[in-house]
């Protein structure tokens, strides 16, 4: 039999059986599953990972990831990842892609070591959310895989998807094809968001939702490197001018720094610079997702 965790604060606490069978009910198979301050556990489908801090957990405390029998489930396979190593071990099973499901959508997920899984299972009551501002046409900035794009073009909407990495945008339109979704005509743009944005105001485009997910920092390839406390009030002005009357824009930002009184803030100020009267609310949390592992967020609801 395998030891025990050495360290009780390593040992993580399990979603209760009843909201694993709500997720599962709601067609959702990805989702923190159990995490304690030094473990997460995610679920993707039938896979289980742990994700650990640094420095590394000592060998043999794979027995607690073994799900309780109460949740009436197993991992087909289970991957042991510490944060920040080039390596991950399979504890069981083998292979590192696969495919999720949330609600009626399908993505596809890398869990190989240094790659995005392809999917922020923290977003998606945003993405519910989003479904219920019945969106018409949807401008995703920082898209990464397109999940929101996905979404709002199942709810019969048109999507512009921005990201400056090519093979985000590519696992992005792959998204779009598990779940037949090209015919919807997405449009696909590998650029900086910064320069796309004068561009589109340019162009006279308008956009019934937005999504403002930027990272906190990034290299800035051939042009400049972004840096969130620099970028952010531009680029939250620039979005609510291509915002049309009666529109919703999301403004995620993963920087423990920048609470959401501060986006409010930022928010109020941009709004009144633009004459722009909306209702601000905070982002949607998914309920096992504990606050302090969120982004922070806010939706910003044009009243005119
Ligand atoms: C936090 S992820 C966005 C997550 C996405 N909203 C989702 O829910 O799946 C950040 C993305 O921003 C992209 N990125 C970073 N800097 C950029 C820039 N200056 N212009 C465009 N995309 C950028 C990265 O390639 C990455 O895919």
């Amino acid at each position: 039999m395998l030891p025990p965790f050495r360290k009780s604060s390593a040992a993580p606490t399990w979603i209760s059986a009843t909201l694993w069978e709500k997720l599962e009910a709601a067609g959702t198979d990805a989702f923190l599953a159990a995490h304690s301050p030094r473990l997460r556990l995610e679920r993707w489908g039938s896979t289980l990972r742990a994700c650990a801090l640094r420095p590394a957990l000592p060998d043999g405390n794979e027995a607690l990831l073994e799900p309780p029998a109460t949740l009436g489930w197993q991992a087909e396979r289970m991957i042991w990842q510490t944060e920040g190593e080039r390596t991950a071990r399979h504890l069981r099973g083998e292979g590192w892609t696969t495919e999720v499901q949330e609600g009626n959508l399908r993505f596809g997920i890398d869990l190989t070591p240094g790659t995005a899984p392809g999917l922020f299972p923290d977003q998606r009551e945003n993405r519910n959310f989003l479904r219920s501002r019945r969106p018409t046409s949807l401008l995703n900035l920082f898209a990464h895989t397109c999940a929101f794009g996905v979404l709002a073009a199942a709810e019969g909407a048109t999507s512009l998807n921005i990201d400056n990495s090519a093979r985000a945008l590519a696992r992005g339109r792959e998204n779009y094809r598990r779940n037949h979704l090209l015919g919807t005509q997405p449009r696909f743009w590998k650029e900086d968001v910064r320069q796309a944005l004068p561009r589109l105001q340019r162009r006279g485009e308008t956009f019934s939702a937005i999504i403002l997910d930027p990272p906190t920092f990034a290299h800035g390839g051939r042009g400049r490197s972004f840096r969130i406390e620099r970028e952010l009030a531009p680029m939250i002005a620039a979005c609510l001018r291509l915002l049309a009357p009666g529109g919703s824009l999301l403004v995620s930002v993963n920087e423990a720094r920048a609470r959401r009184g501060e986006l409010e803030r930022t928010a109020r100020f941009a709004l009144s610079a633009e004459k722009i009267r909306a209702r601000l609310e905070p982002s949607r949390r998914p309920i096992e997702v504990p606050e302090t592992r969120m982004p922070a967020g806010i939706w910003i609801l044009r009243e005119d």
